[in-house]
């Protein structure tokens, strides 16, 4: 086997995806104390903006320098590859982690056992759903009491649209919580707080008949899990490998992160089932990991959180060929070739150069503001990736240079920032004026500050009352070209030139849409 194929075939990249706080940083951590990849709890650093500073920029800044050691995250277990690709947990910053699920093969959800569904996971679940990702559903928090397991796997069906098939199932909760059964490997593991893992907690139990179930739980106990793992057997389907990776189907586990309790047989399970690097669609054609030349894709640039270097790092995929170091790459867009003599790879939060790296992968580029999220770098072949579309945003303000000296710096410094993909800017065609549009509030702050303090510019925002840009296409040029004409009082053009409409209100879309049947109205930049 090639070199190429082996290090393919190793490689795991995938993403742990959760509302806040149901456990994501907590489950992260424990993966990697399996891998070696930390030695001590509390080790890694979450990238999340905590919740409770939710306007506090400077504590944004503070975590950003955080966030680029901890964007990637690789370690080696059972001499696989895995690489955890990390994403905010602030919903303000939802856009880079759906553009991060772009450049992951698979994802972990974790959902708070007492909680359920919360509505940033069935935002994020959407968008793996999109692009068809295997999803693998982590229920946390067993040592607390939660929903009933049934109740919830229901309403994960309803509310995610996923159809789960549960691999592991689990024996009580909170105080009365004594264990999960693995059904996928037909073992039964003890609880035991703050566990160690240890192998005399795990114990074969191939037919759940068996008298040792009674002896180690208590018999009422062994009687339910013996009922309830018979219904659910009957009930869900069976679980197949080839329906999990084309994202039909998801399995379930059970387990309490912070206790290390339930993380090994999802860790075990994921490295067997969870896909090596994935096919990537280009606008051109489908490119497999296998491929003998390099091709990779930008997906989030992270500017330096020094003021006096503007460089930025930007991460790109790694999605066939071998990367090498000092070799000079095609930029589709820019039609420039550009070599990279620093590439960095992230193994925990340590960073280090590399020489070479593989499908699936991620290193960072520095970069003096060349790239754009989006951007596709080839050996020379005229490709660009697609599947990182921008959303639709849901609020907006038209930003004005507040200093006419800097107003060269401004403009800048607004590029540069919607090329990091931090917010998207149209410009309305009756006035000519720029809005910002971003999904989070949080947003606006941190563009002003940056534009002060990177670009010495400075900015203000006046409100605008708008509820969506949608972007718009129709088959049929006039009937598009007159909608345009006629509704130029709420037409815009966004960065790339493409016709935007900005629709006032919810109704007004709905009536808008109803009264322009040939006119197709976009919520995300790639239709
Ligand atoms: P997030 O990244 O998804 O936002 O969540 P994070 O891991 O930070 O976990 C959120 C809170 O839930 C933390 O408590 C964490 O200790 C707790 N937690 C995680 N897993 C479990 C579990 O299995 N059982 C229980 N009972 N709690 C769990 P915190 O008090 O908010 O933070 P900290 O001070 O402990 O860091």
């Amino acid at each position: 086997m090639s070199q190429l194929l082996q290090e393919i075939q190793r490689r795991r990249t995938f993403a742990i995806i959760s509302h806040p706080d149901a456990g994501k940083t907590t489950l992260t951590e424990k993966l990697l104390l399996f891998g070696g990849a930390i030695q001590t709890a509390g080790a890694v650093k979450s990238n999340k903006i905590k919740k409770h500073a939710t306007s506090d920029f400077m504590e944004i800044e503070r975590q950003r320098g955080i966030s680029v050691a901890t964007s990637v995250m690789g370690f080696e277990y059972k001499e696989l590859q895995i690489n955890i690709l990390d994403t905010p947990g602030h919903q303000d910053f939802a856009e880079d982690t759906y553009r991060t699920l772009t450049a992951a093969d698979s994802v972990i959800v974790v959902i708070d056992v007492a909680k359920g569904v919360e509505t940033q996971t069935e935002k994020l679940v959407k968008v793996c759903r999109m692009r068809k990702t295997p999803i693998i559903v982590f229920i946390n928090k067993l040592d607390r009491d939660g929903k009933d397991a049934q109740m919830l796997l229901d309403e994960i069906e309803q509310k995610l649209g996923l159809t789960v098939c549960p691999l592991s199932w689990n024996i009580g909760m909170g105080p009365d919580f004594k264990g999960i059964y693995d059904m996928y490997n037909k073992r039964l593991r003890l609880f035991s707080a703050h566990g160690k893992q240890e192998q005399e907690d795990t114990m074969e139990i191939k037919d759940l008949a068996d008298p040792k179930l009674d002896e180690n739980i208590s018999e009422k106990q062994a009687d339910e899990l013996r009922e309830e793992v018979e219904l659910v057997e009957a009930v869900y389907p069976e679980f197949s490998v080839e329906e999990y990776r084309s994202g039909d189907l998801s399995p379930v586990f059970f387990g309490s992160a912070i206790n290390n309790f339930g993380v090994k047989e999802l860790l075990d399970c994921f490295i067997e089932i969870a896909p090596s690097p994935s096919p990537r669609e280009t606008e051109q054609r489908e490119v497999n990991a296998e491929e003998s030349k390099f091709t990779g894709f930008v997906f989030k640039i992270h500017a330096n959180i020094d003021p006096r270097h503007r460089d930025r790092i930007a991460f790109l995929r790694i999605c066939s060929g071998i990367f090498e170091r000092n070799k000079y790459y095609h930029n589709t867009r820019l039609k420039k070739k550009l070599r990279f003599s620093n590439p960095t790879a992230f193994m925990a939060s340590k960073k280090s150069v590399v020489d070479e790296a593989f499908p699936g992968d991620i290193v960072g580029l520095y970069d003096s503001g060349n790239f754009k999220i989006g951007d596709t770098l080839t050996e020379g072949e005229d490709l660009q990736f697609i599947g990182i579309p921008s959303f639709s945003p849901e609020l907006f303000r038209y930003i004005d240079n507040a200093d006419p000296l800097k107003a060269k710096q401004l403009n800048k410094g607004i590029d540069q920032l919607m090329d990091e993909g931090l917010a998207q800017l149209f410009i309305r065609s009756n006035n000519n004026r720029k809005i910002i549009g971003t999904v989070g509030a949080l947003q606006y702050d941190v563009i002003q500050y940056r534009l002060e303090h990177e670009y010495g510019a400075s900015c203000s925002y006046e409100p605008i009352n708008l509820h969506k840009a949608c972007w718009i296409s129709s088959e049929d040029s006039t009937a598009l070209a007159d909608f345009v004409k006629r509704q130029h009082r709420l037409m815009a053009v966004d960065k790339e030139g493409r016709d935007v409409f900005l629709a006032e209100s919810a109704f007004s879309l709905q009536m808008i849409r109803d009264q322009n049947p040939k006119i197709e109205f976009h919520f995300t930049s790639e239709f």
